[in-house]
């Protein structure tokens, strides 16, 4: 038996299931953002975290191409500053079955108000590797989509270890939600960089969630958020599932330039 094929077979079997108050979804509607507490169980989360390792050593991803560092050239050689496993679900269905994926998709449907079967959801790993890892820019998340389409989109974020302020918890701008999609560049004016970056932001306005293991924040596809650096000796990692309800095409698609420039600006349509 391979390490992974033993690595699925002891997937434990959690029940464990999150509920929102009224005034969550009241507080998120207004702020764009919320913090949910605990999304999983201590045993779940050491099977996850065990997977995650894994799929980081191997560089497995569920799609071609769905590996690589969002801040420097794809397929470009160099230490690892912010590498990033897209849809691991494709390959690993398994993740889907999970406390993490389930209550994710129950939480972002109260939160967006349909019914769960309605949602689309895919998963994202990202990693801040100890000492190296560095800054995810401010962004938001439907700068990177299909601009042909509207979205009413929520990711939820679970780090896998405490996240803090000197690990690099995110941030958001609170009510920046309800705003447009921003004009976005990619790091470093590259567009063979990944990582986009918005520079119509007030940073002072920002409100950093520290959040222990195993809990989670929510926040909107057009809520602005940040991560700082880590500055500590031990890797930030954390996984998001990004909760998608049916898209709507656009009558006139907005100008979003950096699209076009980008070898996997479109991945995110793989979630719709
Ligand atoms: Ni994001």
């Amino acid at each position: 038996m391979t390490e992974i094929d033993q690595l699925l077979a002891e997937q434990p079997l959690v029940r464990f299931e999150v509920t929102l108050e009224p005034e969550q979804i009241r507080s998120f509607q207004d702020q764009g953002y919320l913090e949910i507490g605990r999304i999983t169980s201590d045993e779940e989360l050491a099977w996850l975290g065990a997977l995650y390792d894994h799929l980081f050593a191997e560089h497995r991803s569920g799609i071609t191409g769905g590996y690589f560092d969002l801040t420097r050239p794809y397929d470009s050689a160099g230490p690892d500053r912010l590498p990033q496993i897209l849809l691991p679900e494709k390959a690993f269905p398994q993740l889907r079955e999970t406390a993490l994926f389930h209550n994710g998709r129950r939480v972002a449907a109260r939160l967006l108000g349909v019914d769960e079967s309605a949602l689309e959801g895919g998963g994202h790993m990202i990693q801040k590797p100890a000492l190296y890892g560095t800054e995810l820019p401010w962004h938001q998340d439907e700068a990177y989509w299909d601009p042909r389409f509207t979205y009413d989109a929520v990711g939820v974020w679970m780090p896998l270890d405490d996240a803090t302020l000197e690990s690099g918890c995110l941030q958001f701008i609170p009510g920046s939600h309800r705003s447009a999609v921003l004009p976005h560049r990619h790091l470093g004016g590259d567009p063979s960089v990944h990582g986009l970056v918005t520079d119509a932001v007030d940073p002072s306005r920002a409100v950093a969630v520290a959040v222990p293991a195993g809990h989670a924040t929510v926040h909107h596809c057009r809520t602005l958020h940040y991560s700082g650096p880590n500055r500590t000796d031990h890797p930030r990692r954390a996984y998001t599932n990004e909760f998608q309800a049916p898209l709507v095409r656009c009558e006139t698609p907005p100008e979003r330039p950096w699209i076009e420039q980008t070898k996997l600006g479109w991945a995110r349509r793989e979630l719709g």
